[in-house]
């Protein structure tokens, strides 16, 4: 247990640093039943507990914005055997994605899940946040990666499905129910992993477009012809400036002249996927990486945007889905939404483009003035999408909730919360309004 000031400090603040709170301590349980141990003695005096994996969390729903306990899940951390033919690993909800993909990979096998905070991230959080990332137009979300959960529901029982059944239909999904949860229902202690192929000969390309329009069309243009992307990204000139600058990193391509949009795309297979940008139209520039190096300089044009927009200030992160069809119409629309609320605040975009997943990162606002969060989420609303693609609800955007759920759901959410949580005790000011 940590109590000592400059030890909690790491744990009370977030990865943006807009969120920033108080513990009087952070306790680091070794296993399940240390968890339950935890959870027994706060509720017995009454304190509640924000459940804390890497806090590489963005909407303020893993750090104590009211006073409660941390308990944080780093120490459980066990990597379990690989079962090569489910093709399945069990893992403990502290270990990092990082450390999953290296002990899963001498077997020719990745989570099928990949995300920039790889290296911090824990499949705990990842569950909890039902983490998206930048392959889930491949493999789908975290609740689609996870077999089953080892979790601590707040009356300190632990429910257990590990076994690794590919069919088990018995009643209630608990585990799917624990994805997205975001620490609201229980703790997630460890995990049953999917896990897929290591996708061979990966290429990556840098692809120039005219505009976000034709860089949706493309994506049609890539289905129709049968190519199976592993990633496509969406970025815009300005934000590739921007990271070009603050990091120092050489752009491939020159994306001053005629370009409104850029894709990442990855294929697997060799050239004959990438083959497939000839039939796109409104490319206007490509830079294509085979080798490992300069893949991963591609990439870090992309994944460098969270630290780039981090170094202009505290962001304004508001991570949205809007219909792929609504996707460009709102990147035209949303600068002059937060001009208007928000003069002379610079607004930088990107995302996971086959999702219709936006990062909408807006800095100059106060950190505590919501109203440009306000206006970029009422426009989301308006134009059919949902206020949180990938990264949750948490504490920040709980005043929101309405415009993505009806009063009923919100009502049946409600109602769970409160059979398995009656006390209140985990994580209690996130999600709900
Ligand atoms: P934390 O931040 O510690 O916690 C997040 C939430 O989960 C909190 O509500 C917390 O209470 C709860 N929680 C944590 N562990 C548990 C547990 N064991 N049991 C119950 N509740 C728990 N997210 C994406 O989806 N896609 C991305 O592409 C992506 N890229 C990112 C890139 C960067 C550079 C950064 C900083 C973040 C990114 N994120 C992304 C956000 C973040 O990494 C994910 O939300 C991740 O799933 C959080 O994991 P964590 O272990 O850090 O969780
Ligand atoms: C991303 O895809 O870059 C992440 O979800 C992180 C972010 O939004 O900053
Ligand atoms: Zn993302």
């Amino acid at each position: 247990m940590l109590v000592d000031a400059d030890l909690r400090a790491g744990a009370e603040v977030d990865w943006t640093g807009r969120y920033r709170g108080a513990t009087p301590a952070v306790v680091r349980p070794a296993d399940a039943a240390e968890v339950a141990s935890v959870l027994l003695a706060c509720a017995a005096s009454g304190v509640a507990v924000v459940p804390q994996g890497g806090n590489t969390g963005l909407v303020g729903g893993s750090v104590p914005l009211h006073g409660e306990v941390v308990l944080s899940t780093r120490r459980l951390d066990t990597l379990g055997p690989v079962d090569p033919l489910a093709a399945q690993v069990t893992v403990g909800a502290g270990a990092t994605l990082e450390a999953v993909g290296g002990h899963v990979a001498p077997h020719g096998l990745v989570p099928g899940i990949d995300l920039g905070a790889r290296a911090t991230a824990t499949i705990g959080g990842m569950v909890a946040t039902n983490a998206g990332g930048n392959q889930h137009l491949r493999h789908g979300s975290m609740r689609a990666r996870v077999a089953g959960v080892e979790a601590v529901l707040a009356n300190g029982s632990i429910v257990s499905r590990l076994h690794g059944l590919e069919k088990d239909n018995t009643g209630y999904d608990l585990t799917g129910l624990l994805c997205g949860s975001e620490g609201t229902l229980g703790v997630v202690t460890a995990v049953r992993l999917r896990l897929a192929p290591a996708p061979k000969d990966l290429v990556t390309c840098l692809v120039a477009l005219t505009s976000v329009d034709a860089a949706m069309a493309a994506l049609m243009t890539f289905r129709q012809a049968g190519t199976v992307l592993e990633a496509a990204e969406l970025m815009l000139p300005e934000g590739l400036e921007l990271v070009a600058r603050q990091l120092g990193v050489t752009v491939p391509l020159d994306v001053r002249q005629g370009v409104g949009a850029l894709l990442l795309l990855e294929w697997a297979g060799g050239m004959a996927g990438g083959e497939a940008v000839a039939l796109v139209e409104g490319v206007v520039d490509v830079a294509v990486a085979e080798d490992p190096g300069p893949r991963r300089a591609l990439w870090r044009l992309r994944e460098g945007h969270t630290e780039a927009v981090g170094a202009l200030g505290t962001p304004h992160k508001l991570d949205v889905t809007l219909p792929l069809h609504a996707v460009a119409g709102f990147i035209a629309e949303v600068g002059a939404v937060v001009e208007r609320v928000a003069g002379g605040a610079r607004c930088v975009i990107w995302g996971h483009a086959a999702d219709g997943n936006l990062h909408v990162n807006v800095v100059g606002p106060d950190p505590a003035d919501e109203r440009v969060d306000d206006a970029v989420l009422r426009l989301v609303a308006h134009r059919g999408g949902s206020i949180s693609a990938e990264h949750g609800i948490g504490g920040a955007k709980r005043r929101w909730l309405h415009l993505a759920r009806s009063e009923a759901e919100i009502a049946a959410l409600r109602a769970i919360k409160a059979a398995l949580d009656p006390g209140g005790l985990l994580n209690p000011h996130v999600l709900f309004p």
